[in-house]
C-alpha cells in the first residue's frame, strides 16, 4: 500500500510516500526556519503562506524522489491538527483536491499520533500497549497506546511545551532559532550538574510544567549579568537541558511502571534531544523496559509519520470524510469527525 502523507501543522512542509507503513520510498522537507529565524520563533501568518508556495514543489519532488506518480497512491494521509490553524488548512486542502483529482482515499491524522507512528517506520509495526513522550515544539504530554489502539493522554505539560522552553532558553543564550539543536549541541561541552535548576511538579502524577524553569534560567542570567559575572552557556545549557530530561524521563517510566506495560517510545522533535535518549534508554534498560525512539530525523515533523500513521487507518478501512476540516486543538483521544468506517462515511 502507497500512501502520500502531507505535513503542514507548523512550519515544515513535509511530503512523503510510504509503502506498507513502515518504508520510507521518499521524504521530503521543505524548511521554512529562514522565514521564522529574524523573529526567534514561528509566526503562524509567515508559516502559511510560505505552506502556499512550498507545497506543489514539494509535493512533486516526494513524488519524483519516491519513483511513483500521483496514479500509483493508494492513499492520502494529511495532518488535520492540532498546530496552527492557517498552516493546517493549506495542508488540508491540497490533500483535499488530490484525493478528488486521483481517486485515491483521504485520511485525516492527528499530528501526535503521526509523530508515534515515526516508531514505526524505525521497528516495524506498532506492538501496544505502550506509553509514548510526546515532546516537541507545541507539544508534551505522555499517553498510554492501549492494545486496541486507542490512546489516552495520562498527563501533559500545564504550561510550555518543552521544545518552546528549549527554543526560548536558547534565545536567551543568544543561540539561532530553532534553540533545541543548539542546546543540545553546546550541553556536551557543559556540565549538568552546575546549576541546580528547579523540578516542577515531582512529587507524582503525570503533568510537567517548564515554564518556572524556563524563568529560573532567565532569572539566573540576568542575576549573573547585573553582578558582572561570566556567564559560562554550556553550563547553563546542559543544566537546563538536564532538569528538562529528568523529570520527563522519571515521570515517563513511573507512568510506563504503574501501566504495567513494557515498551516506552519518545517520539516529537525534543526526542532527537541526544541527552533525553541517552537517559532514557539507561533508565529503559534498568528497568527492563524496550525503548521504541526514531531516528533523529523522524521525530522533528515529516510528512512520512504522517503517511505511516495514514496507512494503518486505510488498511482498517477507515476514511475521512470529504467535509472534514483542520482542527487546531485536535486532540488525541479524538478521532470522530476525522475518520469514519468505510461506506459511513
Ligand atoms: O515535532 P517538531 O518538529 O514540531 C512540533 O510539532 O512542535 O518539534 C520541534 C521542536 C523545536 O522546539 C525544536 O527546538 C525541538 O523540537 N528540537 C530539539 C532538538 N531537535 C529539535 N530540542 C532539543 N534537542 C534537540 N536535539
Ligand atoms: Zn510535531
Amino acid at each position: 500500500m502507497l500512501v502520500l502523507g502531507i505535513e503542514t501543522s507548523c512550519d515544515e512542509t513535509a511530503a512523503a510516500l510510504v509503502d506498507d507503513g513502515r518504508v520510507v520510498r521518499s521524504n521530503v522537507i521543505g524548511s521554512q526556519a529562514e522565514h521564522h529565524r529574524p523573529f526567534g520563533g514561528v509566526v503562524p501568518e509567515i508559516a502559511a503562506r510560505a505552506h502556499v508556495e512550498l507545497m506543489l514543489p514539494v509535493l512533486d519532488r516526494a513524488l519524483v524522489e519516491g519513483g511513483a506518480t500521483y496514479d500509483d497512491l493508494d492513499g492520502i494521509a494529511v495532518t488535520a491538527g492540532p498546530g496552527l490553524v492557517g498552516a493546517l488548512l493549506v495542508g488540508v486542502a491540497a490533500a483535499k483536491g488530490l484525493a478528488l483529482a486521483t481517486d485515491a482515499p483521504l485520511i485525516g491524522i492527528n499530528h501526535l499520533e503521526g509523530h508515534v507512528c515515526a516508531v514505526q517506520l524505525e521497528h516495524g509495526a506498532l506492538s501496544p500497549p505502550l506509553v509514548a513522550l510526546v515532546i516537541s515544539g507545541g507539544h508534551t504530554s505522555i499517553a498510554l497506546l492501549d492494545e486496541r489502539g486507542r490512546f489516552s493522554t495520562l498527563g501533559a505539560t500545564i504550561d510550555d511545551a518543552a521544545g518552546e522552553a528549549f527554543d526560548k532558553v536558547a534565545r536567551f543564550l543568544g543561540l539561532p532559532y530553532p534553540g533545541g539543536p543548539e542546546i543540545d549541541r553546546l550541553a556536551v561541552s557543559g556540565d549538568p550538574a552546575a546549576i541546580a535548576f528547579p523540578r516542577a511538579l515531582s512529587g507524582g502524577g503525570y503533568d510537567l510544567s517548564l515554564s518556572g524553569l524556563k524563568t529560573a534560567v532567565i532569572r539566573e542570567l540576568r542575576r549573573r549579568e547585573a553582578a558582572g559575572e561570566a556567564v559560562d552557556t554550556a553550563d547553563v545549557a546542559a543544566s537546563f537541558q538536564e532538569a528538562v530530561v529528568d523529570v520527563a524521563v522519571d515521570k515517563t517510566l513511573a507512568a510506563a511502571l504503574a501501566h504495567g506495560v513494557e515498551q516506552v517510545a519518545i517520539v516529537g522533535g525534543v526526542a532527537a534531544n541526544s541527552r533525553l535518549r541517552e537517559q532514557m534508554a539507561a533508565r529503559c534498560a534498568r528497568e527492563g523496559l524496550r525503548l521504541l525512539a526514531p531516528a533523529p530525523a523522524l521525530c522533528t515533523d515529516n510528512g512520512a509519520m504522517i503517511a505511516a500513521a495514514g496507512a494503518n487507518r486505510l488498511a482498517r478501512g477507515e476514511r475521512s470524510p470529504a467535509g472534514f476540516d483542520a482542527d487546531p486543538n485536535l486532540t488525541l483521544e479524538a478521532v470522530e469527525g476525522l475518520t469514519s468506517r468505510e461506506g459511513s462515511a
